[in-house]
């Protein structure tokens, strides 16, 4: 009982069983999402991370009832979106703000009318909707754009409008479906830098969808990959950088210039492993390596290797080869292990 009370307070988001299917023109079904479990606690900076149709966007259409799931529970907040109608349901969206690749902002209204319209919805005073739109322009550092027109803004002001936007009506959650894809790269830091500041200042929830590990890595602290609608990895995004156990997620590391290649031509020497060590922030500041080959005997050859930065702290990797006699080489991996790298041996000699 005690366990379940706790869990109602810190998980603000929590998917059981989801099930969406389409039916298609040709009669056929389209399963979207098979059965996705996740959750997600209050405060935190989520990513969800798969290839093009892996069923994102139905994922997060599905969190805020733009579609309804065809089975499983959806709880936002304490309330089962799945069930909910009416009035209530129209209530609970309002824990909700999203926002879109394309910014979908009103042409025909100014930056500051762009930002007051769902305060007009939700029949705010208009003392109150004036505080309120100042508030959100301080916030995405845009006020002296009040009064443009979204023709005259660059796409990152665009999406700063639409970030304040969606936060205007104080929602839990900021649900962001690619909301960096058509941004270049700059823009796209300045814009999760932006996202990363507000979480820290006002603790809203941000959910974020992407099919660009770096944005992930950059400002997540939990994460799942998607792939064909199933959750095929999650937990904290420096685990699964660390121990990558599915498809995916190698594809999408090897995407970035810091997981070594398997096929990569590496000397095979015959008793001699070839082992890829991946260590996080405390080990990877320590001398490690040279720890090893002090207390063990064991010849270590460097072959590759990256250092990372991974929100605040550090993850890395090196592909070494030990050489040794039998009780040097076992004993250096039993060194590795004992203080906290995790290893793989891609090539056992
Ligand atoms: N309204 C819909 N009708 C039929 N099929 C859909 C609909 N929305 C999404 N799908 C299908 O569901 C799958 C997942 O799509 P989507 O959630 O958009 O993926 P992603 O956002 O990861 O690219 C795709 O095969 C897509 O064609
Ligand atoms: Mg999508």
């Amino acid at each position: 009982m005690w366990e379940g009370l706790f869990r109602e307070v810190i998980l603000l988001i929590e998917l059981k069983n989801v099930v969406k299917s389409f039916a298609s023109p040709d009669g056929m079904e389209v399963h979207a999402l098979r059965g996705i479990d996740l959750s997600v606690e209050t405060g935190d900076i989520f990513g969800i991370i798969g290839l093009s149709g892996a069923g994102k966007s139905t994922l997060l259409r599905v969190m805020n009832r733009l579609e309804s799931p065809s089975s499983g529970e959806v709880w936002i907040g304490g309330r089962n979106m799945a069930i909910l109608s009416g009035d209530e349901l129209r209530t609970a969206r309002q824990d909700m703000g999203m926002i879109f690749q394309h910014f979908n902002l009103l042409s025909s209204r100014s930056v500051s009318g762009n930002i007051a319209y769902p305060l007009e919805v939700q029949r705010l005073s208009t003392g109150e909707i004036k505080d309120r739109v100042s508030e959100m322009l301080r916030l995405v550092e845009l006020e002296d754009k009040a009064d443009a027109w979204p023709s005259q803004l660059s796409g990152g002001q665009k999406q700063r409008v639409a970030i304040a936007r969606a936060l205007a009506g104080r929602p839990k959650v900021l649900l962001c479906d690619e909301a960096t894809s058509a941004l270049d790269p700059r823009t796209t830091r300045s814009i999760l830098h932006l996202l990363e500041r507000i979480n820290s200042s006002t603790g809203v929830t941000i959910v974020l969808i992407t099919h660009e590990m770096d944005v992930v890595r950059e400002i997540c602290r939990n994460m799942v990959i998607l792939e064909d609608g199933v959750v095929v990895e999650s937990g904290p995004v420096k685990d699964v950088f660390l121990n990558p156990k599915s498809r995916t997620a190698k594809e999408f590391l090897d995407d970035l210039p810091r997981t070594p290649s398997q096929d990569e031509e590496l000397p095979k020497i015959v008793g001699s492993p070839l082992v890829i060590l991946r260590f996080d922030g405390d080990a990877a500041d320590m001398p490690i390596v040279s720890q090893a080959i002090k207390t063990t005997g064991v010849d270590v050859n460097i072959l590759s290797g990256e250092i990372d930065s991974l929100r605040s702290s550090r993850v890395g990797n090196l592909t070494v080869q030990l050489s040794g006699n039998r009780e040097e080489i076992e004993g250096a991996m039993e060194y590795f292990s004992r203080n906290g790298v995790s290893l793989e041996v891609i090539w056992n000699g």
